[in-house]
């Protein structure tokens, strides 16, 4: 008897509908061009240079023997970077999301939850046991209407991403912090792939249009090129995610190695404003190169993130199959990470690229378009 034998099934069934995912290589062939990675500052090859001066493990949870000094400097310094009162890491953005959002929330509130939130979002709002109203993508209008309907609930919470990762996009967030002032909602705000190049020294796209959020979700996986995760807010907020939030309490720390060298990174990305020119000049000569081939991308997407809609998964691996021919790794993203239809590439810019190998990826496409 094999117990498992389902899993085959399951993963035939996958193949048939074009959505399978097979394991990747350790790393990307010598030479390929990597124009879907989130390391948009160029930071992740960097090596260390915190040297020896911190643990490579916790050891703990932070709760029990797991908090080193270098946990407490790097929130010291998000905090200091974000301009909140505190901040509390967590071993990855998923954890921080779904141990925040759940942690949060409770049965009787509402959560109003944007369509196009990250999984990490989506599974917080499901474990909270909250209510969730999933909202059209970035339509304020919905959101608002959400907030009526949610006028008896215990507590209101209001969730979405800044730059959304897979469609480059963004909410009107002043619109948002009104709708949560009049509605008394909480405005939860997860600034992945916009801090460290958006806002005044990178400090994300709420700082760059003067909102402050009640609770703000960053990685330290992304544009700082680390791992692991970051909660930024008051105080209070801070104590109570040490005590409530599951996937913090009952879960070894994170590395302090890590968390000393986001100290370093934390302060090369506030004053890395050239990293951010430069990261705009690249997106906007791979945008106009894309654009002059006649690729239909997203049309409100506006940073890094590219998303070329392919429709199919097919047409999104093919696509994805013939750029790997051209020395051009741009993974087709499909179904559940996006909406069924709406199969895509999914192509960043990096200010780690050169001119010539934008040049180079866009006659990769060309000639994978033909
Ligand atoms: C918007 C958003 N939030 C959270 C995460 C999860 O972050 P991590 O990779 O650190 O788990 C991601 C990662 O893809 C993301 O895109």
């Amino acid at each position: 008897m094999n117990a498992l034998r389902h899993l085959q099934d399951e993963l035939s069934e996958l193949e048939r509908a074009g959505l399978l995912r097979t394991p990747a290589a350790a790393a990307p062939a010598a030479g390929m061009l990597v124009l879907c990675s989130n390391d948009y500052l160029g930071y992740a090859a960097l090596p260390c240079s915190s040297g020896g001066g911190a643990a490579s493990g916790a050891g703990a949870s932070r709760l029990v023997s797991g908090t080193h000094e270098a946990h407490l400097m790097a929130e010291r310094e998000i905090a200091a970077w974000l301009g909140t009162e505190a901040a509390l890491l967590f071993s990855s953005g998923y954890a921080a999301n779904v141990g925040t959002v759940s942690a949060l929330a409770r049965p009787g509130d509402v959560i109003v939850s944007d369509a196009l939130n990250h999984a990490s979002l989506i599974d917080g709002c499901r474990l909270s046991g909250a209510a969730v109203d999933v909202v059209r993508h970035a339509d304020v209008e919905a959101v608002e209407s959400a907030l009526l309907r949610a006028q008896g609930a215990r507590r209101r919470w209001v969730v979405t991403e800044s730059l959304f990762s897979m469609d480059g996009d963004s909410p009107d967030l002043r619109r948002l912090r009104e709708l949560c002032d009049r509605h008394d909602a909480a405005l939860v705000v997860d600034e992945a792939h916009a801090l460290g190049i958006c806002g005044p020294r990178g400090t994300g796209l709420c700082a760059e249009v003067g909102v402050r959020p009640d609770v703000l979700i960053g990685t330290l996986g992304k544009s700082l090129g680390l791992h692991g995760a970051f909660v930024a807010g008051s105080s209070t907020l801070r104590t109570y995610l040490w005590n409530r939030a599951r996937s913090f309490v009952f879960s070894t720390g994170i590395s302090p190695l890590v968390a000393l060298e986001s100290v370093h990174r934390v302060r090369r990305a506030a004053a890395d404003d050239p990293g951010r020119v430069r990261l705009a000049m690249i997106t906007r000569q791979l945008r106009s190169g894309l654009h002059a081939l006649g690729a239909p991308l997203l049309p409100g997407s506006s940073g890094p993130i590219l998303p070329w809609i392919l429709k199919s998964p097919g047409a999104a691996v093919a696509m994805s199959q013939r750029l790997a021919q051209q020395g051009i790794l741009v993974q087709a993203i499909r179904p559940p990470t996006v909406p069924a239809g709406t199969s895509r590439l999914r192509i960043t810019a990096s200010a780690s690229l050169s001119e010539a190998d934008v040049e180079r990826a866009v006659a990769g496409f060309r000639e994978a378009v033909r």
